[in-house]
């Protein structure tokens, strides 16, 4: 929480993102008896997936089990997940008239299973804080309009060039049922959330201005002054100022930019998380450990670095790895 203020902090603090998953043996076992959605949409096995990954990491922070999906299910275009490979969206938006029928959900009632969730985290470990997250508009809408996971976007970026009223009503409602599903794990007890913008590295800089930006704002908007936000994306070398100023107490990068580089361009008033390749987790310790080097001698010492994979833990990543990097960064950083 210091390093989210910008404060001097005792270590850096380090979580990872898909900590709890399947690169884990515990998770594996209890996927064995429930099926994603299942896990995700039952509040006392979701918490229990989340504390287990933060006792056995020791990292700084919890993040609640889910899915930046899940507003998929109330909206009714039927989520599923399939063995081994991503997402698909039975019920994909291809017009303006599919944008036109889409309803509009209330978070509150359709996905109280994740305040639920909170609730149960944030009393089993009562001295970590707790993370909530959502999708960001724009990474939501592109899952929506592909109908699942996607190399190029095509779709996406065909349907924002080609519907940009139709866009527009899209992104708008995104950001306000993101805005509104945020302040509920807010009010259930989050410290801070994430906004996960994962794919807007595929825009062009103009373009994430025109289509992009407003959205992501109006969802980060509701959380301004309440808890403190990091604003994540991949591939967004091109994008970091438009992203800062779009909002973000903490500003989320992958390892394709230097962390001195990006926090130079944006700025002392925000803090920075990142950055470390996650593939290097798949290297030997001491391979491991000169790269954590590298991204500390980066980030420099400076107050309000929150230490991270520059995207999602692998799931070919061993157990032992991951521990081993949570505590060379508590060992090369205790001041
Ligand atoms: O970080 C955590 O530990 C919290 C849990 C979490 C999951 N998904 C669990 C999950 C979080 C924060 C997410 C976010 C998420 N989900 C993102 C943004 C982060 C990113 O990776 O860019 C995205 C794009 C999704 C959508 C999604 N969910 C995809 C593309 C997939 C399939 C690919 C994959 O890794 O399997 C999922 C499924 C998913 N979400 C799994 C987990 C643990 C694996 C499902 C399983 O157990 O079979």
């Amino acid at each position: 929480m210091k390093a989210c203020r910008r404060e001097a902090a005792p270590y850096t603090p380090v979580w990872l993102m898909r900590q709890a998953g399947r690169y884990m043996p515990e998770y594996r076992e209890v996927r064995e008896k429930f099926g994603f959605l299942a896990l995700c949409t039952r509040p006392e096995v979701a918490a229990e997936v989340t504390v287990t990954a933060v006792r056995r990491l020791g990292v700084d922070a919890a993040i609640i089990f889910a899915d930046i999906l899940l507003p998929l299910i109330p909206m009714k275009l039927g989520l599923s997940y399939e063995a081994g490979g991503g997402p698909r969206i039975e019920r994909r938006v291809a017009s303006a008239e599919d944008v036109s029928a889409l309803r509009e959900i209330e978070p509150a009632e359709s996905l109280s299973f994740v305040a639920d969730a909170i609730r149960i985290v944030r009393r089993e470990l009562p001295d970590r804080p707790l993370i909530g997250f959502a999708g960001a508009p724009f990474t939501l809408a592109s899952y929506m309009i592909e109908g699942g996971s996607s190399r190029d976007y095509r779709l996406t970026k065909t349907f924002m060039y080609r519907e940009p009223m139709a866009w527009d009503r899209l992104m708008g409602m995104l950001a306000k049922i993101t805005g509104k599903y945020l302040q509920m794990q807010a009010a259930a007890g989050a410290d801070l959330i994430q906004l996960f913008d994962s794919w807007v590295g595929a825009l062009s800089p103009a373009d994430y201005r025109r289509f992009v930006m407003p959205y992501s704002r109006a969802a980060l908007a509701p959380l301004a002054g309440r808890i403190p936000t990091i604003h994540f994306g991949t591939g967004t070398a091109g994008l970091l100022e438009a992203m800062r100023e779009a909002g973000g107490d903490v500003i989320g990068v992958d390892w394709r930019v230097n962390l001195r580089e990006a926090w130079s361009r944006l700025g002392n008033g925000v803090a920075i998380q990142g950055n470390l390749d996650p593939m290097v987790l798949l290297a030997e310790t001491a391979e491991i450990r000169r790269q954590v080097k590298i991204v500390l001698e980066q980030a420099d010492g400076r107050p309000g670095h929150i230490f991270n994979l520059g995207h999602g833990i692998l799931p070919q990543t061993p157990v032992d790895h991951a521990i081993a990097l949570v505590d060379m960064v508590h060992e090369l950083t205790s001041r």
